[in-house]
């Protein structure tokens, strides 16, 4: 059966790219996409930024029409502010709208957005309803167990947000005050999936790193698709491993180092291409190490490709590291 959001047909078990915020911009979705995530989201987008036209928020509704189905994620506090920011983020043309009740850090929990929320079941029920009645789109939620684990309050939480018509839930199975600490628990997850009421599609969060740990988890826990984070920063492959593992019960071969080298590079091009010479380049070094992780003696490479503002000069150094290896390997 395939999974489905509204009228976007998402395939059987989907796999969605989750909102990162620094990292999953147009450069890191595109080799997500390349690789297989069937829906993704933007970098969360402050609803007071997007409002006063604050150039940083503005720069994110950028989307493509190659990474459809793509969602915009905002959050906020105000709930007029929340309105408004939906009217522009759905001018931006995704395909959904999604609502950030997850983020623990304090500069946006403290404001009274993100997953502060869930302190507040009847705000975030006020808020999502203004979110749903401002767009046309259909309008997701990603969220946590709870505020701590006194107030596991998600269960409540599904119901009362479906009543007021999203059209499907990802959950974190973290509480806020976990942070990002400890083990993910998805139990409360397969509760809710459980729940005869329940009738819109439950994502799954929280540690998927292997096609082990996402094959178990989908028959133990029941989720309707799964969202993946930290483990596809530089290791994009984990989808189309995931993938391939659903489709044929066997193990995909983890990526060469050609495979590497021309994923890191198509990141960098794309990095450069939408962000400038001189950022892309930049914010382009926080990926290096993750992309040659396990390679041994790599770090005199990474300290060049990090030091490096020069395009050309990192794609000599990559088809160094490309001889090196692939000898080494071969
Ligand atoms: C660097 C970083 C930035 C994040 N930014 C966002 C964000 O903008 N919006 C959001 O809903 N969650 C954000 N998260 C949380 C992730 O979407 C995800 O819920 C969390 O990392 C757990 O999933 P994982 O174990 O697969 O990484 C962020 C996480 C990380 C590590």
């Amino acid at each position: 059966m395939p999974v489905k959001i509204g009228t976007i047909d998402l395939g059987a078990f989907p796999l969605l790219l989750a909102p990162m915020e620094d990292v999953s911009d147009p450069p890191f979705r595109y080799v997500c996409k390349q690789n297989g995530a069937d829906l993704m989201y933007t970098e969360f987008i402050s609803s007071e930024g997007l409002i006063r036209d604050a150039a940083k928020s503005l720069q994110k509704l950028d989307i493509f029409e190659y990474e459809r189905p793509i969602g915009i994620q905002i959050f906020g506090s105000n709930i007029e502010s929340m309105r408004e920011a939906t009217v522009i983020a759905t001018k931006a043309g995704p395909d959904l709208i999604d609502i950030n009740y997850g983020c623990p850090v304090k500069n946006v929990a403290c404001r009274g957005a993100g997953a502060s929320l869930l302190q507040d079941i009847d705000r975030m029920v006020a808020m999502t309803k203004a979110v749903v009645e401002s767009t046309h789109l259909p309008v997701t939620v990603k969220t946590r167990l709870g505020w701590d684990d006194n107030t596991k309050n998600v269960f409540e939480v599904a119901e009362r947000l479906q009543d007021v018509g999203i059209k499907a839930l990802t959950i974190h199975g973290r509480t806020r005050a976990q942070m990002y600490k400890g083990s993910a628990d998805w139990s409360m997850i397969r509760d809710i999936k459980r729940n005869p009421f329940i009738e819109i599609p439950i994502f799954g969060n929280g540690d998927v790193d292997s096609v082990e740990k996402a094959a178990n988890w989908r028959m133990e826990y029941e989720v309707d698709g799964i969202m993946i984070g930290r483990a596809a920063i530089g290791y994009p492959w984990i989808f189309r491993e995931i993938k391939h593992f659903f489709a044929t019960g066997e193990h995909l071969a983890g990526p060469t180092i050609a495979e590497r080298i021309e994923n890191c590079l198509t990141h960098l091009q794309k990095s450069i291409e939408w962000k400038g010479e001189k950022t892309g380049i930049f914010e382009m070094r926080r990926h290096y190490s993750n992309y040659f992780k396990g390679l041994h003696d790599f770090k005199e490479f990474r300290m060049r490709l990090v030091t490096s503002d020069s395009q050309n000069t990192i794609i000599e150094i990559l088809e160094e590291v490309k001889e090196k290896y692939e000898t080494e390997m071969a």
